[in-house]
């Protein structure tokens, strides 16, 4: 729980001292000076780090001197941990010595957090008859005197030493009576919960923006002479404007006359782009560079009143640089913002959400290089923000830009919130010619995948259909290895299937699995209606399929010219080249796109026969992975004998590659002898037997699986298997005793078994889906003579293999919803991965 903090009522002789809500306090006054008292009255126990209190941390002893340098780095430790996490912190220690407040206020910058300074001034004498009295100090009169003159010599150079500001009490007589206020940063507006409406670079085009006011239902106010002075939403909505009033357009002074008017009447917030800073610099008289559409600007503010070009400096000199809203869940910043920056007060700071995270390199263009913040994001907080053209605004890594280059011709961009809607008004007219293309690559905001630190180490995902999940390190390692070096492209992968679990073990004479045990099973669970489904002999199949190349390019960034992908349950390609069967089934299950309303689809199959898969492995994944690492490792033991030659240390690497060679060399060994002739897709089919998701919907979830079933049933092509299957009422003793009838005879027959899932989908500790396999086929899984030791085979653990279904069944689907809900997509992974960590769990394989 965290403890109240102390509030000292404000009266008339109190003063106020305004302290940075999320930054630092550092107190000053001498040994005495009543620092540990102050400080107690105005802040919380936790808010408070002592120099006293480390000291006797790391010592067992306040007062042992030999301790202090020890007792500081702890100080310093804890103190950047709490700015590093938005804490307000008060230092207590004598600070009387520039050394000590230097370290304090370089740690409060490292962090972008603001520091002030709190002086306690007492005469030497009171603070030393004080001392006097203490039983927890020993600290005589010439100590007190030193640090006096330390303080003295300091008070001239506090102000200049980088704090925000620096309070001066008189703490001699009793304790100085102040009001202690909180001062959050301008740019803290978490209090503001719109609706808003986020409107990209406008540049001066005031006819598109008031189009585009109006097309989002804004009223404008015009002046006599038919300006627009400012806008009012009858639903009380916020705009916020992303920066970039001005240049380059046909009416700066009318766009900013119009902002001006709205954030004056409270109806919109704006935050400063780049062109503002450099306009106001301009306009003040400082030597710029006249370049960039600023010309313009200012020709056209010459012509403006002398009034209304003071207010217009006056209204972007005081823009703040980000804002973030609506309890943090939006950041608004002209060129975005890292997550680390989000509510902080620094030169960094602004510089990034002015111009971006500027490298110094220059395009092909001679424009300034920015780093892709935008693909490494991974905050809460959804980042909006402009300044860079883009075609068409996308979401990537719940970030947005704005600036689809209404000054270039392209269009003026709003984005509704939280409703997440775009909303555009075409340029009137190219007004500027762009010096890049729009639409030409931008190094910004290329797709982002899952990045190392997303999935490494141990570590607990929050998954709404999984509830807490911990994925363990070696796991976690085991998946990275397959994702890394078998999986196909990571864009297609947005789901991968659960485990399934046996039904438990059945008492019937000579039978280990049988039906009316997993009908019982699901009967104790609450459910009325099963799906039995033939289990073909076969794997696993989940395919990926768009309605064409353009849909792949759009909706999964792919752009290879492939329209779909077909993997297996860990994510790996079936075939080298697979493009023939995506194209055939994506031929097969054409009408699915028109009956279904979709772009694209994501089918649970099993692909057929199984030798399909085993031998295509091993001539297309193993001999491609045999050849890369006979190329590739070669290769590096030479870089790193290179390197060894200029003198570094990388021996240790150096034996550990060449371990690999070897083994790379032994593996392609072993796999030569399996390698025979294979008759490429010859034979190969697919049996789909449910639609996971399509465009704006998780089926998986909302259809019950008869419904799945049923959307197969009309495909007529060679390439589609049918899935035989059958509904039992479990109330119906007889439906579920044709049921065993049915699968009695399609294992007689040679058929593996089948699938008992719940008709509905029912979530909590309900199986996914209970396998009952065959009599005869059980003899492959434990061996000839299975069936003579039933009795301990009945004893086999199912608890583990089950978690394991329920986990990877509702992270399965967490990720597809996410997929279908637009999310990043390195949220999608991070679920798809789980899966596949926690297939590397040791379970019994025979299960
Ligand atoms: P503090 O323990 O608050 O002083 O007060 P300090 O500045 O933190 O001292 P150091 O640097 O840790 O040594 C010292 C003594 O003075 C009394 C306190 O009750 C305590 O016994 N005191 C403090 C007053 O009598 N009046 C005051 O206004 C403040
Ligand atoms: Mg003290």
């Amino acid at each position: 729980m965290t403890p109240e903090i102390p509030v000292t009522p404000e009266t008339s002789d109190t003063t106020e001292v305004r302290v940075p809500a999320s930054g630092l306090v550092v107190l000053v006054g001498v040994s005495g000076s009543g620092k540990s008292s102050f400080a107690r009255e105005h802040f919380r126990p936790t808010e408070i780090v002592s120099s006293d209190a480390c000291r006797a941390m790391v010592s067992d002893d306040e007062n042992d001197q030999s301790a202090t340098p020890d007792a500081f780095e702890l100080l310093n430790h804890i103190v950047g941990t709490r700015l590093r996490r938005g804490l307000l912190t008060v230092v207590d220690a004598t600070n009387v010595q520039s050394r000590a407040r230097a370290e304090l206020v370089s740690l409060a910058r490292r962090h972008h957090a603001l520091v002030d300074a709190i002086v306690l001034e007492v005469p030497e004498t009171v603070a030393g008859a004080r001392n006097a009295g203490r039983a927890d100090r020993d600290v005589g009169m010439t100590v007190v005197r030193r640090q006096q003159r330390d303080l003295s010599r300091s008070m001239k150079r506090l102000r200049k030493e980088g704090f925000r500001r620096v309070h001066v009490l008189d703490a001699g007589g009793a304790p100085p009576r102040v009001h202690i206020v909180r001062e959050r940063p301008w740019n803290d507006r978490r209090e503001v919960h719109g609706p808003f409406d986020v409107i990209g670079d406008v540049h001066g085009c005031l006819g598109e923006l008031r189009t585009l006011l109006e097309d989002l239902g804004w009223t404008l106010d015009l002046d006599d002479a038919g300006r627009a002075v400012g806008a009012t939403h009858p639903q009380g909505r916020l705009a916020v404007f992303v920066g970039d009033l001005v240049d380059r357009g046909p009416d700066s002074p009318g766009v900013v006359r119009l902002v001006m008017g709205m954030v004056e009447q409270g109806s919109a917030l704006c935050v400063s782009g780049n062109h503002e800073a450099k306009l106001v610099r301009a306009l003040r008289g400082n030597a710029v560079t006249v370049s960039h559409g600023l010309a313009q600007s200012l020709e056209q503010f010459g012509r403006e009143p002398e009034q209304f070009r003071a207010d217009a400096l006056a209204f972007m000199d005081g823009l703040v640089a980000h804002y973030v809203l609506d309890d943090g869940r939006l950041v608004v910043a002209h060129a975005g913002l890292k997550e680390e920056y989000h509510g902080r007060t620094s030169a960094r700071v602004r510089a990034f959400a002015l111009y971006g995270d500027t490298s110094g390199e220059t395009d092909e263009y001679g424009l300034p290089v920015r780093y892709p913040w935008a693909q490494d994001y991974r905050g809460k907080a959804m980042v909006v923000y402009g300044h860079t053209p883009v075609p068409s605004a996308q979401w990537l890594n719940n970030t947005i830009c704005l600036d689809t280059g209404a000054v270039f011709g392209g269009a003026l961009t709003a984005l509704r919130y939280p409703e997440r809607q775009i909303v555009s008004v075409p340029a009137q007219q190219q007004w500027y010619e762009p010096i890049r293309p729009l639409g030409a690559p931008s190094t910004e905001r290329q797709p982002s995948v899952l990045r190392l630190d997303d999935v490494g180490g141990n570590r607990w995902l929050d998954s709404t259909r999984a509830g807490r999940v911990k994925v363990e390190e070696e796991n976690a390692a085991a998946a990275l290895e397959v994702m890394s070096r078998f999986a196909v492209d990571p864009r297609w992968l947005v789901y991968l299937p659960p485990t399934m679990s046996p039904a438990r073990a059945s008492s019937r004479e000579g039978y280990l699995e049988h039906p009316q045990e997993a009908f019982d099973e699901y009967a104790a669970w609450g459910v009325t209606s099963v799906v039995c489904e033939e289990k073909h002999m076969g794997s696993r199949a989940i395919a990926v399929l768009t309605r064409d190349a353009t849909v792949a390019a759009r909706r999964f960034g792919i752009d290879d010219g492939s329209s779909g992908c077909i993997h297996t349950r860990t994510g790996r390609p079936f075939f080298a080249d697979t493009a023939p069967l995506v194209e055939s089934l994506r031929d097969a299950v054409a009408p699915l796109f028109a009956s279904l309303d979709t772009d694209w689809v994501a089918l649970d199959c099993e692909l057929l026969p199984w030798s399909a898969k085993a031998l295509d492995l091993i001539t297309d994944q193993y001999a491609s992975v045999g050849a890369a690492a006979r190329h590739a490792l070669p290769a590096a033991l030479a870089g790193l004998d290179a390197a060894s030659g200029r003198g570094l240390d990388v021996e240790d690497l150096r034996r550990r590659t060449d371990a690999r060679h070897a083994n790379a060399l032994a593996f392609r060994g072993a796999y030569a002898a399996y390698v025979r002739p294979t008759d490429g897709l010859d034979g190969v089919t697919l049996a789909p037997f449910q639609v996971l998701a399509v465009q704006g919907h998780l089926l998986a979830e909302t259809h019950p699986h008869p419904w799945h079933l049923t959307q197969f049933a009309g495909l007529t092509s060679d390439l589609i298997t049918p899935t035989r299957h059958r509904v039992v009422d479990l109330t119906s003793q007889r439906e579920r005793e044709d049921a065993v009838r049915w699968w009695e005879e399609l294992t007689a027959a040679g058929g593996e078994g089948m699938v008992v899932k719940p008709a509905h989908l029912v979530t909590g500790r309900v199986q996914p889906g209970l396998k009952v396999r065959g009599r005869e086929y059980l003899r492959i899984i434990y061996g000839p003579d299975y069936t003579e030791s039933l009795p301990l085979l009945r004893d086999r653990n199912l608890t583990h293999k089950r978690r394991l279904a329920l986990r990877e069944h509702g992270l399965g689907l967490d990720a597809l919803a996410g997929f279908v809900a637009g999310e990043p997509l390195w949220q999608v992974h991070q679920r798809v991965f789980a899966v596949l960590a926690l297939e590397s769990e040791p379970v019994d394989p025979r299960l």
